[in-house]
């Protein structure tokens, strides 16, 4: 594949002839592939209730609070408790929260891989088994001194203060902040199968968040064909194949699908 590949550009806004040839077009490629991977970001979960991060028309939460205060080791160490509490809103917000059909769409595919920077729980929810989360995971603490203890939480009953009962540091959310690195472990397997798959499927990701939207690159360093799936056109990676623009949740059913009935 060449850096100078045309891109096809289709709006879903409408059930145009555009759009249905560009879901058809992707659903080609999808199944002449041997191997897919999905990347998503925010906007995958945005039709179930779960705020993005920096659409700031529908309440992204970096337009709302500090990330530096909320998000990182230092805020942290400033003030735990309002992180804590910052997550436990959270946590009881993804609880009441249910899969949309993207995710649903994406679990019924057993091939697909899928790597995403969502915390969230809701492709496992949906029956996805083989997931990545480089940015770690939101219903799980782990202990903030590193010392190994990880432990699964109740998202409806979210710990606040609690300490590592093997070594007695404050437990913390089981997520990557700004400033540390992302899972070592997860990520080379994420590399692993970015570099390797024939189609990058990109749902919702503003693509702005380094090192996880250098995974896009690798991709298509490596000859995968790049299906753009979000909300806007200017979002999700320059360069795609094919970029489809509208929300994820009907948009990848029926790419990964086919088409419903309706
Ligand atoms: P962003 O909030 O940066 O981007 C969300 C993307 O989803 C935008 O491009 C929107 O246009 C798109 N979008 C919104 N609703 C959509 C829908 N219904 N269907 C399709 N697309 C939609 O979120 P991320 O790209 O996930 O990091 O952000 C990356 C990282 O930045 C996050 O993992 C988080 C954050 O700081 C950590 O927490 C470490």
């Amino acid at each position: 594949m060449t850096d100078d590949r045309d891109r096809t550009d289709a709006h879903a806004d409408t059930t145009s002839d555009d759009v249905r040839d560009a879901i058809d077009e992707a659903r080609r490629i999808l199944n002449s592939a041997q191997r897919i991977t999905s990347f998503s970001g925010a906007g995958l979960s945005a039709e179930s209730g779960v705020p993005t991060f920096r659409d700031k028309a529908s309440g992204g939460l970096w337009a709302k609070y500090d990330p530096m205060q909320l998000a990182s080791a230092d805020g942290f160490a400033d003030n735990p408790e309002l992180v804590l509490e910052w997550y436990a809103m959270r946590r009881r917000a993804l609880a009441a929260a249910a899969p949309n059909p993207a995710h649903r769409a994406l679990a019924a595919r057993a091939d697909i891989t899928h790597v995403t920077q969502n915390v969230d729980d809701l492709l496992e929810r949906a029956g996805a088994k083989n997931v990545l989360h480089v940015h770690g995971r939101i219903d799980r603490d782990r202990c903030h001194r590193n010392c190994g203890y990880d432990t699964r939480i109740d998202l409806n009953n979210p710990p606040v203060g609690q300490t590592c009962p093997q070594c007695s540091a404050p437990l913390r959310p089981g997520v990557v902040w700004f400033g540390e690195m992302l899972p070592l472990d997860v990520w080379e397997a994420a590399e692993h199968a970015c570099a390797m798959c024939d189609v990058l499927l990109v749902i919702g990701t503003s693509g702005v968040v380094y090192p996880a939207a250098g995974l896009i690159d690798l991709a298509r360093s490596r000859s995968a064909r790049i299906i753009v799936v979000n909300t806007q056109a200017a979002d999700g990676g320059t360069d795609a194949d094919l970029h489809l623009v509208g929300p994820a949740g009907r948009l990848v059913h029926d790419i990964v699908l086919g088409p419903s009935a309706d």
